[in-house]
């Protein structure tokens, strides 16, 4: 099996080797300061005797699952500490699809890619089924795609690339067909910090024993390279994933998980509003000038990204190069993310140049 270069990288080394000041709108992270009490903990951290520089325990330092726990209203044994939420999917569908009850994982178009080539990865085949136009969960094509095939179907919310934040009762009704099937639901709630209307509800509400969810400190504290996220699993599937996470990592690193527990402690929901709030005013900015320029788009509900698409001008990784070198702004091609929005570019407002960004967009379509 060869190494497969994610497009993200190959965009971004693109934006960075051009012969120009290019914006960069690829990559989702966050440019804003961590919290505090993160960067205060991992001082305090290197003054701590070498006892606490070695293993933590495999599914992670007590404190922090407890915290976590306590926050989400669950029983702490349920809680596998990861190495990032992306590790927390890693495991529940490893988890899905290892138990002999079907080999298909249903995921939504747009998607994001990583769930296909996990998929793939795992032995698994994936599906794709479509979305509504705004990019919520069209609850019939899913009832339309489920069989005894179906082990998984993977829902991320609020979501990546689109913006939706999925209606919770449409939550259960997905569930409910992910029951009639035997397969598992796993909801990846990583962005649920940036929840733009204040409609989101976690899909731990449900109390389902169908349903994993993941999720990870990278976006809400602003630290993609510390690499903790967690797995909430249904108790009969812990042990397994366990397992699995030992024997593929050992453990995860003490260090980062000590700094956000005790950030996710000190941390006052102020600074999360902060983030929040200042990812609303660039998506407000960024759409404004997408009016301006003839552009067609969602104003996404949550997260970090603005899916965007401009007439006669096909989201293609061509037309992307095109944007990089004639532009200055490096967005993402929409076959990235399955086929829904395969002419659509998708620009993450983790810059502090979305603003600037939208003007050069403007600019250059109004010259087109
Ligand atoms: C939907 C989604 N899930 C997971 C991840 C990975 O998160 P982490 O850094 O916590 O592994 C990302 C990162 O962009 C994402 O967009």
């Amino acid at each position: 099996m060869e190494y497969e270069e994610p497009k993200f990288f190959h965009v971004m080394k693109y934006g960075i080797e051009a012969d120009r000041d290019v914006i960069d709108m690829v990559s989702g992270n966050p440019d804003w300061e961590p919290p505090t009490a993160l960067r205060e903990a991992l001082a305090a951290y290197a003054e701590l005797p070498p006892a606490e520089f070695q293993y933590p325990p495999s599914e992670g330092i007590l404190d922090l699952r407890e915290a976590i726990a306590a926050r989400r209203g669950i029983d702490v044994d349920r809680i596998i500490l990861t190495n990032g939420t992306g590790e927390a999917n890693y495991l529940g569908m490893a988890r899905a699809l290892e138990r002999g009850a079907g080999s298909e994982a249903l995921l939504l178009d747009p998607v994001y890619p990583y769930y296909p080539g996990k998929t793939e990865l795992l032995g698994g085949e994936p599906t794709l089924v479509p979305t509504e136009r705004d990019g919520g969960l069209d609850v019939d094509a899913i009832r339309e795609a489920a069989s005894e095939e179906t082990t998984l179907v993977v829902l991320n919310t609020p979501n990546n690339p689109t913006g939706a934040v999925y209606d919770i009762g449409k939550i259960r009704e997905v569930v409910e067909i992910a029951a009639e099937v035997d397969a598992l639901v796993l909801a990846d709630e990583v962005y649920d910090r940036f929840d733009h209307t204040g409609s989101f509800e976690s899909a731990l509400s449900l109390g389902s024993d169908r349903v994993i969810v993941t999720s990870g400190f990278s976006k809400s504290m602003a630290i993609t390279g510390f690499r903790v996220g967690y797995a909430i699993l249904p108790d009969e599937h812990v042990d397994a994933a366990k397992t699995r996470h030992m024997l593929v990592n050992v453990a995860g690193s003490r260090p980062a998980q000590y700094a956000v527990s005790h950030a996710l402690e000190a941390t006052e929901p102020a600074y999360y509003a902060e983030a929040r709030e200042r990812l609303a005013d660039r998506i407000d900015a960024f759409t404004e000038a997408l009016d301006t320029a003839g552009a067609e788009y969602a104003r996404p509900d949550g997260g970090f990204y603005v899916l965007a698409r401009f007439d006669g001008f096909p989201g293609t990784m061509e037309n992307v190069k095109r944007l990089i070198d004639e532009a200055g702004v490096a967005g993402m091609p929409g076959d990235t993310f399955g086929t829904a929005r395969d002419d659509w570019i998708r620009f993450a407002m983790v810059t502090p140049r979305s603003l600037e960004a939208a003007e050069r967009l403007v600019d250059y379509f109004s010259e087109e």
